[in-house]
């Protein structure tokens, strides 16, 4: 029985890979190979519980949008036109739709009544349209609302021109473009996007490099991508190539300081290739947001979306590009069938990340970078324990649950050491051979957790003793960090540690901390370190000896930050009320303001969310509002 089904498996796996395949080489064929591949990913799909479409019945298989970008309403006035597979019994095509003004549906050209069903918290609402077995397209008029959770438009002022991004991850892409707006279902995509005419359009598509005069721009993504991996950004951004298949684009004050700071984007794809198997996006570039960006970065296909904040002046937080770059590979090949299974998405990147600064920068660096997330993650294990032991299993059930809850260390970190364990387990040389062959075999379709189960026993854990070592039930269905979790260690860091004890004791002067020598990641450990005893004083002799909290590092500035609250060293208060004003991104704004909480200061939480949260995304303000509710 299992054989049978395995081998049905492998032969619809194989045929995907030849539909795919021709998809990208003879567009001729496209919308036949589309249609197989549509069908094959209809038979393995997993239950979603964050979509109401129901992709058996009719699925979309292309979009075509246009759309016109207005900055004075807030507003995107848009007709989005699918190319739709049907069932034998098609009777409607579902969408997700979230806080979208729908003004007209057509089917095949002839204008139709539609339905828009009960709608639910952050899941939103079933657009049902009614199709036949021989329905061809689907077209629906509509436009966004001002506070559509995807956007955030970004004011302009006498310096700067106004920016508009999207976040579609997690299931944000339903606020500004009807989809079926699950993992699993793939599309290609065209668009013709109108934007003030002082302003460049971008998309994750193939991209333009200068403005256009009319401010009207095409796009055209012929691979197959998730919806939550449409992404669009329109603001006054200049291009400049840093590599022959890398470039940078972000808004003139920063183009220099990017092209410089992402100099190195090239030497990492290389590198990325190396390792697991050809790039298969073509060109890899990367877009500077403004600093209310929510995320570090986004992995938009062709078009990394990142903060501003990894813009240190000497290239020491590009792990965060290797990770975007990573996801490549992991996420945009290979994509997480539903956000239960995310740990394959983000598990898998965090390790190619690694491997990536490996090969790049050497074991020394990508050990301590390690060595920063384990610490990381042993804390938030400890946190999510108290509050519900079964959210630190990789594999999550967040059906009822908003996607967002899913995205903690767990995911990232312990999925991270899984597969490094693995790696101890069978050799390095052997698991690369697995994962080049798991990224080739499954490109451009989804992974859940049991076909991964399923996979890894046949083609790595054959042997029973390997298959005991490894302990998968462990890992993927049980709670904390397992006995085999592997031993992280930087030699460097442990320099740090000790430092700062004898530091904290009164056997280390500051002036004799080797804070010049440091990388940013040492500074870090060693600030995040510092424990209760240090009295404020001795915390304001380490800025003045060596001027912490006037870092270019923003890294380190966070972690200036966080001690400054929680020894109340009021010195720093104006720079930290600057920072949250000016930096949405989420990682530093959490502990900022639970630290605040923590240590009694609620009220200055209060005052300064007051004057930061219209410039936070939606992504940004969901938690806020909620951490700081009953402040
Ligand atoms: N894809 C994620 C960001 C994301 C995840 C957005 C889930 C919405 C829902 C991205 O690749 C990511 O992981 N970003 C990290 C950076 C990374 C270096 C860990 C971030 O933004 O902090
Ligand atoms: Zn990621």
């Amino acid at each position: 029985m299992k054989f049978t089904f395995i081998s049905i498996c492998t032969l619809l796996i194989g045929l995907l890979v030849i539909s795919s395949c021709s998809t990208n080489l003879d567009n001729s064929n496209e919308n036949k190979s589309d249609a197989r591949s549509q069908a094959i990913l209809n038979m393995k799909r997993a239950t979603d519980h964050h979509s109401y479409s129901k992709p058996e019945e009719a699925v979309v298989t292309h979009l075509e949008w246009d759309a016109k970008v207005d900055f004075e309403t807030r507003t995107v006035y848009a007709t989005a036109t699918y190319s739709i597979n049907t069932s034998e019994d098609a009777k409607k095509i579902l969408l997700d739709i979230r806080e979208l003004d729908i003004l007209s549906v057509r089917v095949d050209g002839s204008e139709t009544s539609f339905d828009i069903g009960d709608g639910q918290a952050f899941i939103g609402a079933p657009l049902s349209i009614p199709v036949t077995p021989s329905s061809k397209s689907v077209s629906i008029t509509y436009n966004t609302q001002p506070g559509a959770d995807a956007f955030l438009w970004v004011e302009g002022n006498e310096n700067s021109n106004p920016f508009l991004f999207t976040q579609s991850q997690a299931i944000l892409a339903r606020t500004w473009i009807p989809c079926q707006d699950s993992p699993g279902v793939r599309f290609t995509y065209s668009a013709k996007v109108e934007v003030p005419n002082n302003l460049m359009a971008l998309m994750s598509a193939v991209n333009p490099t200068e403005k256009s005069t009319d401010g009207v721009y095409t796009f055209v993504m012929d691979q197959p991508i998730p919806s939550y991996l449409l992404a669009l950004a329109v603001g006054d951004v200049e291009f400049r190539s840093v590599g022959e298949h890398t470039g940078v684009y972000a808004t003139p004050d920063l183009i220099e300081a990017a092209a410089y700071e992402f100099g190195e984007m090239e030497d990492l794809l290389v590198a990325a290739e190396g390792l697991y198997g050809k790039y298969a996006w073509e060109r890899y570039d990367l877009l500077v947001l403004p600093a209310a960006f929510p995320f570090g970065g986004m992995e938009n296909p062709r078009l990394t979306f990142a903060t501003p904040t990894i813009i240190a002046g000497d290239r020491s937080l590009v792990s965060l590009v290797a990770h975007e770059l990573a996801h490549s590979w992991s996420g945009n090949l290979v994509t997480n069938s539903t956000w239960d299974d995310f740990w394959l998405n983000e598990g898998f990147t965090v390790y190619f990340e690694q491997r990536i600064m490996e090969a790049v920068y050497g074991r020394d660096i990508s050990e301590m970078l390690a060595t920063l997330s384990y610490r990381g993650l042993v804390d938030e294990v400890s946190e999510i324990m108290d509050l519900n032991p079964d959210d630190t299993h990789l594999r999550l059930h967040l059906k009822g649950r908003n996607p967002d809850d899913g995205m903690t260390a767990i995911a990232y970190d312990k999925g991270y050491l899984f597969l490094r364990m693995i790696e101890e387990t069978v050799g390095r040389e052997t698991f690369d051979d697995f994962l080049s062959t798991y990224f080739s075999k499954h490109a451009f379709t989804v992974m859940d957790t049991d076909n991964f189960i399923e996979y890894i026993e046949r083609e790595l854990l054959a042997d029973e003793q390997t298959r005991k070592a490894v302990n998968l039930t462990a890992w993927i269905d049980g709670a904390g960090l397992p006995d085999n979790c592997p031993n992280v260690y930087s030699e460097r860091i442990e320099k740090v540690d000790n430092a700062v004890a004898k530091w904290a004791e009164g056997g280390l002067n500051t002036s004799d901390i080797p804070w010049g020598e440091w990388l940013y990641q040492e500074r870090y450990r060693f600030l995040k370190s510092i424990p209760e005893s240090v009295t404020v004083e001795k915390l304001d002799d380490l800025n003045v000896t060596f001027n912490v909290s006037g870092t270019g590092n923003n890294e380190v500035l966070f972690a200036w930050l966080e001690q400054s609250i929680l020894k109340q060293h009021t010195d720093s208060y104006p720079r930290l009320e600057t920072f949250l004003i000016n930096v949405g991104r989420r990682k530093f704004l959490t502990p900022l303001y639970s630290a605040m909480l923590e240590t009694g200061q609620s009220q200055m939480a209060k005052d300064i969310y007051k004057k930061a949260r219209p410039n936070y995304h939606s992504v940004s303000t969901g938690t806020m509002d909620e951490l700081l509710a009953d402040a």
